[in-house]
């Protein structure tokens, strides 16, 4: 009797793994982040718990507390045994080569059992760097770094999409890409360049054939006369009235004539110089 039903259960055990093993629970986990494997046991008949990834054991508990973890996992691996049972592990600091099928295992006093099976899958997010000044020859560079999987660099102006190479290159100890795309555009009209990677989109204005800078010169250059000639006409003016009063010091017999006629020019000059203060304006 006994045994009978240790083999019904131990058969549904099996059944309940394999139906469990063909749909994979998936859990998304990020480079450099953590995961939680989820793992509920019975502590009060537990004698051992195990993890497994692609039906390798990473981790073991012996109770009470004989622990083993593959390296590569050690410091990265923390499990929550309590009186509540618990056979979660975390798993932190993620790295591409984490990818796989996990399945913890439960070894009771009388019997066994198996978690269901958990698909990691990674990603990391590419950093994506874009300038729009160009070094050479009109060659615009985007780069993406540090990324998984792979992807595509893809460049849009004004929304139409161009097309230009890439180089993939693939880090051999991280696993991570790093894609680098040059476009050359020898005529630029002001239009949005952008460069797309997944969800990423880094865009800059293009520069149009420079009118807008060299109107900017000329109206500097036309500010610049401008002063110019209102300092020289305020130089003329002050030598101007020093002169005046020098010679009116030094001819002192002349007076009466002489003032007359200084003052006509001096009306004369205030007048001219004033009409040329108004076309400069
Ligand atoms: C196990 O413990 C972890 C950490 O406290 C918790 O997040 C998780 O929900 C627990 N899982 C179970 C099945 O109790
Ligand atoms: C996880 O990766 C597998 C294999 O690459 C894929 O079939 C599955 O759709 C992925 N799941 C998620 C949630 O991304
Ligand atoms: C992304 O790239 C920029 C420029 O190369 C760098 O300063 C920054 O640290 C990078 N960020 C990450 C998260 O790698
Ligand atoms: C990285 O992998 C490539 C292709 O497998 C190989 O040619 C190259 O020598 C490797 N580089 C290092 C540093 O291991
Ligand atoms: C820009 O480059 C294309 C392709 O190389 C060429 O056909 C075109 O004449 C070039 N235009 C100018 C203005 O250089």
């Amino acid at each position: 009797m006994e045994p009978f039903r240790t083999q019904i259960l131990q058969l549904t055990l099996l059944w309940m793994s394999a139906v469990s093993s063909s749909e994979p629970t998936s859990l998304d986990g990020v480079v450099n982040q953590n995961v939680l494997l989820q793992c509920p046991c019975l502590y009060s008949d537990l004698s051992d718990f195990s993890w497994k990834r692609n039906d390798e054991t990473i981790f073991s508990l012996i109770l009470p507390e004989t622990v083993n973890i593959r390296l590569g996992f050690k410091n990265r691996l923390h499990y929550f045994l309590n009186d509540k049972g618990n056979c979660s592990v975390l798993l932190s600091d993620i790295a591409v080569a984490d990818i796989g099928k996990y399945q913890c295992y439960m070894g009771y006093k009388k019997t066994v059992d198996y978690g269901e099976y958990i698909q990691i899958n990674v990603t990391a997010n590419y950093n994506v760097s874009f300038k729009c000044d160009t070094d050479e020859k009109q060659v615009y560079q985007c780069k993406a770094s540090g990324g998984y999987p792979q992807s595509n660099i893809q460049w849009r102006l004004d929304g139409q999409p161009l097309t230009s190479t890439m180089e993939v290159h693939k880090d051999n100890t991280t696993q991570l890409y790093y894609l680098t795309s040059k476009l050359l555009l020898n005529e630029t009209k002001g239009e949005k360049l952008e460069c797309v990677v997944g969800n990423i989109i880094e865009s800059c204005m293009l520069e149009s054939p420079n009118p807008t800078s060299s109107t900017q010169i000329a109206v500097a250059a036309g500010v610049s006369v401008s002063v110019g000639m209102m300092l020289l006409f305020g130089i003329l003016f002050g030598l101007f009235i020093f002169t005046t009063r020098y010679r009116r010091q030094e001819k002192p017999m002349d007076f009466v004539f002489s003032r007359k006629q200084r003052d006509k020019e001096r009306r004369d000059s205030e007048t001219a110089v004033s009409l040329k203060a108004d076309e400069d304006v």
